[in-house]
């Protein structure tokens, strides 16, 4: 095959057949073919659009590069989640020990944060001497044991998505609905579940911004993984505010156990129960959301979801007497104040996310090194009333925050007029 045909045939809104597919990814994977021709390819993806068959191919492609995961031999429902990346997002955390106490095997492969939005293993790297760099096979021995395991990776799992995904971040073509269905869901489809939750956060701490684009997307990942006969939910969800209590690491660690016990109901805590629900329906579990909270109330309650956690913190060789608030979060910290009397408005949750990174609970380069003590504590919420000298923010930091505390001055926004939260979960399909 000529590389130049493939990439005119693409070029000139023409389809691609599997083959084309097949030889350029395998290609570039193998460094036979160059990153300006597939740098090239990509754009013409990108400007083009690919068809739901071509994004099918695509994603196969990507998938077969690599090892995939083999949980045939584990008797139960292996379940997953996947966010699409938000603020304060830590629902991955209790959801998934939530899951095993519920009696699901949830091999959940997770990622580093990325741009202004947090990345699960940063926040589980809070925990002293949590392991997130697992084997397949330790991955497979703490899955049969503990029913969830949280890590990165491997080296050799999708090495298409590590090349193609840097090579767009590059080159202008991260932001297309298709190649963005293609790396998520390579990824989520070689982990060996059989049912896929995803949750597509919007708002403008999301990645997507309007409710136009998280549709699409949802849609088109949907359907691909349908193709892949997983049984899939999808959710698009608020990310117009912090989720939660809390943004950072080690202070999320601290809401997620809060969360896990129930003894933070908050939106975070509401968000976990509901996806919990849903998979439980889609996988037939329960019949309704009324038998299926329940459930899991009941794990909550019982401290059966707590105790999943532990046991994977200490599979992954966690230190759980380090789960306290002086090993999690820095001593210091400053408040900022709300200069008017009104009601909590809106927020400017991507700025929210930058000043984080300012505080070094983010990276701004992928060399830098992050501390897992800083954090936010977010004290009220859209439609909240809020009094002159409210605290609206407390922030933790290491003594360099004067970055971060300029830009949080100015991220909410208080009206004299009453108004709603808004919605948590847009549009469900189970
Ligand atoms: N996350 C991914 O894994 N891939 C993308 O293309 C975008 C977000």
């Amino acid at each position: 095959m000529y590389i130049p045909d493939i990439i005119k045939k693409k070029r000139d809104g023409k389809s691609i057949r599997k083959e084309d597919f097949e030889f350029i990814i395998n290609g570039y994977v193998n460094n036979k073919i160059p990153d300006y021709q597939v740098s090239s390819f990509l754009m013409a993806c990108f400007i083009n659009g690919l068809s739901k068959k071509e994004t099918y191919f695509l994603t196969e492609t990507m998938m077969k590069s690599g090892n995939m995961y083999d949980f045939s031999d584990i008797d139960g429902i292996k379940v997953d989640k996947h966010s699409t990346g938000g603020v304060g997002d830590k629902v991955s955390i209790p959801l998934a020990p939530l899951l095993a106490s519920l009696g699901f095997y949830v091999p959940m492969v997770s990622g580093r944060g990325l741009g202004h939005s947090g990345g699960t293993l940063d926040k589980l790297e809070s925990i002293n001497g949590f392991n997130v760099n697992l084997s397949a096979k330790k991955f497979k021995t703490i899955l049969k044991n503990e029913q969830v395991v949280m890590a990165g990776q491997t080296e050799k799992f999708v090495p298409a998505d590590k090349k193609l995904y840097a090579l767009r971040d590059v080159s202008g073509t991260v932001e297309s609905i298709q190649l963005i269905t293609a790396s998520i869901m390579s990824k989520k489809m070689s982990e060996g579940i059989d049912s896929l939750l995803l949750d597509i956060k919007q708002g403008n701490g999301a990645f997507m911004k309007t409710a136009k684009q998280a549709k699409m997307l949802a849609e088109s990942m949907y359907e691909i993984g349908i193709k892949f006969n997983k049984k899939m939910i999808y959710a698009i969800t608020d990310m117009s505010q912090v989720l939660g209590s809390t943004a950072g690491n080690g202070i999320e660690i601290l809401e997620s156990m809060e969360i896990l016990k129930g003894e933070n109901k908050n939106r975070a805590y509401h968000l976990v129960r509901e996806f919990a629900a849903m998979i439980m329906i889609k996988n037939s579990i329960e019949k309704s959301k009324k038998d299926a909270y329940k459930k899991i109330d009941y794990c909550i309650n019982k401290g059966y979801a707590f105790e999943k956690f532990l046991k994977m913190i200490k599979a992954q060789g966690g230190n759980i007497d380090t789960l306290k608030r002086s090993d999690l979060l820095c001593n210091k910290r400053v408040e900022i104040k709300a200069e008017k009397n009104g009601y909590l408005k809106g927020m400017d949750t991507y700025n929210i996310g930058i000043a984080l990174i300012y505080l070094k609970a983010g990276r701004f380069t992928k060399k830098d090194i992050i501390d897992h003590k800083t954090g936010v504590y977010v004290h009220k919420q859209i439609g909240d009333r809020v009094k002159k000298r409210d605290t609206v923010f407390t922030v933790y930091h290491n003594g360099d925050y004067v970055k971060a505390m300029n830009i949080l001055k100015n991220v909410f926004y208080i009206g004299s007029k009453k108004c709603n939260s808004p919605k948590l979960i847009k549009i469900e399909k189970v």
